[in-house]
């Protein structure tokens, strides 16, 4: 909106700028308003013009000459980087000159550009690399390109385990702390120099900084190097990565004296109690089966193996339920190469076909053998009877199914081909690896929402639902987003749209790896 008192001003002044002919073309100067006031600005355009200088109305890449009155030069250099937001890199071109308001009125005074000296040049702070170009960096991770392969992992590996040490000590807020500040670091376009390179970022708290400064000046952060060599965090580690087992019992066999999958079994956690209730014969099951499978289930998961459960769920599915779609999300969706399990996601066009899709997927794979666990969930997503999915709830509620294959694979790890026979298949017959798989079945109208939500990654998908709540006001699942001050639903067809709901730019797979 602008002030009327100034409209009245501009307008004469336009129709000048085309009546009074620019004596000087290769000077195009610009004001900067920023302290010094419309009113004064415009006084100054006009003065300008009337001596035949071409002042700029607004800033562009052609100015030649900025001038300022009461700005520092690092202020005036953040104020053009903000106005090049947008177009990136050419914010600044080094023969731009950011000059004090003197160089103008001294040169209005001797009726032509004077050349810039070294009295009216603004002081801009060193800087030890040639570009100046201030990196500019979003602060919700939603909002900005993070690639697979970064510049910064000697400093986001460091923090990421800062936050896994915190997600084991329960500390969520600092462990999400720690996460972001990482996030932050993957989406810089080059690798982090000196503190300096990080001004002006968003997310990085001070403890953050304070390790980032030491792996700067010292190559390392002894905070986590004796995190990382700590006994509870090695401990937890190890008994965490027992399948099914979480942060709490983890910290409780800690508390126990217990320190890895091993001591699991020497010491029966449970498990010789097996035979009691049914309750505790169930986890002791499927804590053996953790230890059993432990080795496998730390492993990796290659690409290549993904591609061959694919296969497989394909078979299952399409056995079932001719004219499924089937989509691999997660990890490998954003490109990755491998990954902790393959995640599946399930639909077919025609709505409702999917119902009860999952139980028959199932017994198909157990028929064949193929599955060495698994558990399946209903649907408890109700649209109707249910209301909108709240928000605090993370977990959606498709009908899905966490399971363990058995992987066939040759000898020498590489996955047997679909349908090898004969003597191959009696050599491998023994040859196998424990794969850890999601399948999730989703309506043809939730599907769009499905696949941006299990496609993560996790703290992307986070950021997604704290813009959603915090910047638009509207709650985001995997389900579908529900706007509560208009009271409706807002259907989606692909994850485009689902972006463009929520007022932000699409950001493909392969670049939400925050
Ligand atoms: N997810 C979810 N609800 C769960 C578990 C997972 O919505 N109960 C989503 C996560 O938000 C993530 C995706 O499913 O977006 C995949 O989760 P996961 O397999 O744990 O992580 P990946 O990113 O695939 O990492 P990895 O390669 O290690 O498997
Ligand atoms: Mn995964
Ligand atoms: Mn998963």
């Amino acid at each position: 909106m602008v002030p009327l008192k100034r409209r009245k001003i501009t307008k004469p002044q336009a129709t000048d700028q085309h009546s009074k002919i620019c004596k000087f073309n290769d000077v195009a100067v610009f004001i900067i308003e920023r302290k010094m006031g419309a009113s004064r600005k415009s006084f100054l355009m006009q003065l300008g013009r009337s001596k035949g200088f071409k002042m700029e109305e607004h800033y562009s890449p052609c100015v030649t000459h900025v001038v300022s009155e009461n700005n520092t030069g690092d202020e005036v250099q953040t104020w053009i980087t903000n106005q090049a937001v947008g177009n990136d890199d050419k914010s600044f071109s080094s023969s731009l000159h950011l000059l004090d308001i003197s160089w103008l009125t001294d040169s209005i005074a001797a009726g032509c550009p004077l050349p810039v000296q070294d009295k009216h040049k603004l002081k801009t702070s060193p800087k030890p690399s040639a570009d100046v170009s201030v990196i500019t960096v979003k602060s919700y991770a939603c909002q900005r390109r993070s690639p697979l392969k970064h510049h910064n992992i000697f400093l986001t590996e460091p923090l990421e385990i800062l936050a896994e040490n915190a997600e084991f000590m329960e500390n969520e807020g600092r462990s999400i702390a720690f996460r972001r500040s990482a996030s932050v670091l993957k989406a810089l376009p080059r690798a982090v120099r000196e503190m300096d390179d990080l001004k002006d970022l968003p997310c990085l708290g001070e403890h953050s900084l304070r390790v980032i400064k030491e792996i700067l000046e010292d190559g390392a952060s002894r905070e986590v190097e004796s995190t990382r060599l700590s006994e509870q965090f090695r401990a937890m580690k190890a008994l965490t990565g027992v399948f099914g087992v979480g942060v709490k019992s983890a910290d409780r066999w800690f508390r126990e004296g217990l320190r890895s999958p091993a001591d699991l079994l020497r010491t029966g956690q449970n498990l010789n109690r097996a035979q009691q209730a049914d309750q505790n014969n169930k986890e002791s099951s499927l804590l053996l089966l953790g230890v059993r499978y432990y080795d496998d289930l730390n492993r990796p998961v290659t690409k290549n193996e993904a591609l061959a459960i694919s296969d497989i769920v394909e078979r299952a599915v399409n056995a079932v339920l001719p004219g499924a779609i089937i989509t691999l999300a997660g990890g490998f969706r954003r490109g990755k190469e491998d990954g902790h399990d393959v995640d599946f996601l399930i639909t077919h066009p025609e709505e409702g076909t999917e119902e009860g899709l999952m139980p028959k997927v199932v017994s198909w794979l157990e028929d064949q053998g193929l599955l060495l666990y698994q558990k399946t969930t209903r649907n408890s997503y109700l649209e109707s009877k249910d209301g909108p999915a709240r928000p605090p709830h993370n977990m959606d509620r498709f009908e899905r199914c966490f399971s363990i294959f058995k992987l066939q694979q040759t000898r020498e790890g590489s996955v047997l081909p679909a349908g090898a026979g004969g003597v191959m298949e009696q050599r491998a017959e023994e040859c196998w690896r424990a794969v850890r798989v999601d399948l999730v079945v989703s309506p043809y109208s939730q599907f769009a929402y499905a696949t941006l939500g299990w496609t993560g990654s996790k703290l992307f998908e986070r950021e997604l639902r704290r813009w959603a709540g915090q910047e638009r006001g509207v709650s985001l699942s995997s389900h579908t987003i529900y706007d509560s001050k208009r009271q409706c639903y807002l259907p989606a067809s692909s994850e485009e749209e689902i972006f463009a709901h929520l007022g932000l730019e699409y950001i493909a797979p392969g670049e939400r790896n925050a």
